[in-house]
């Protein structure tokens, strides 16, 4: 079964036929919201509001053990997550859909791992390609099918939050070689890993990075808010089409 994360702007999706909603209890502690189960093109798929349905819960408070954990326990074998991202690179535009194929973590102080210690054997998981390349390319296809323009590659810094960055940190994550800045990609992609899942980002650009393009002064939070709305419509469009090619 598939499972779509939604981030920022995405805490509901329209074109799921809800069957049912659980609550699903973790060793972790509790997940952001309840799962919700449904279908999408005659697909079982499962809905996670990354923030909660009332988009309380910041990043850096997000309980990715417990949301990954209840994924994988209701059989969930690969997930699209949907974030909102800041454009570092030049060429994305402010709407435009990104599917990153590397990330670079800059988070700390999040709990980012299931092999924690205790008696278990220590654990360490290839993370050379951290997105999945099948599911990235099932997303490049559908995008193609359907006529929605994305990027295909990119390298997402995923910082703690919930601040923006400063203008110079901007210069340095460009220098990195990141080309997308968001706050949820990391522990979230090593942590579907690490439960053997399939993961892939729709990363949306929501606005430029600080010091860049329109945000070189400051970046404007009203601007966001009308961007994500259209923007969710092509992300939802391009999910339904991912399934729809489902085999
Ligand atoms: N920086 C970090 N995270 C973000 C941004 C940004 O500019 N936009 C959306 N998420």
């Amino acid at each position: 079964m598939l499972a779509i994360i939604g981030g920022s702007g995405l805490t509901r999706l329209s074109t799921l036929a809800v069957a049912r909603r659980e609550v699903v209890r973790t060793p972790y502690g509790e997940p952001s919201s309840a799962l919700v189960f449904g279908q999408i093109a005659g697909r079982d798929v499962v809905f996670l509001a990354r923030h909660g349905y009332g988009h309380t819960i910041p990043p850096h408070r997000v309980n990715y053990r417990a949301n990954l954990w209840a994924l994988k326990k209701s059989g969930v074998a690969s997930i699209l997550a949907v974030a909102s991202v800041g454009a570092i690179a030049a060429e994305y535009e402010v709407g435009d859909l990104v599917l990153p194929h590397q990330l670079i973590d800059y988070t700390s102080g999040r709990e980012n791992t299931f092999f924690d210690g205790g008696d278990r054997q220590v654990v360490h998981v290839d993370f050379t390609r951290p997105y999945t390349e099948q599911l990235r390319e099932r997303c490049v296809a559908a995008a193609r099918l359907t006529g929605i323009p994305v990027h295909d590659g990119g390298v997402y810094a995923a910082v703690c939050g919930p601040r923006l960055e400063t203008a110079a940190e901007i210069d340095r994550l460009a220098r990195d070689g990141a080309t997308v800045v968001g706050m949820t990609g990391m522990p979230e992609t090593v942590l579907a890993r690490e439960l053997g899942v399939a993961y892939a980002t729709i990363a949306v650009v929501v606005n430029h990075a600080a010091g860049r393009g329109d945000s070189a002064l400051a970046i404007s939070m009203e601007s966001i808010v009308g961007v994500l709305e259209t923007a969710m419509d092509e992300v939802r469009l391009l999910i339904d089409q991912v399934l729809k090619e489902a085999s």
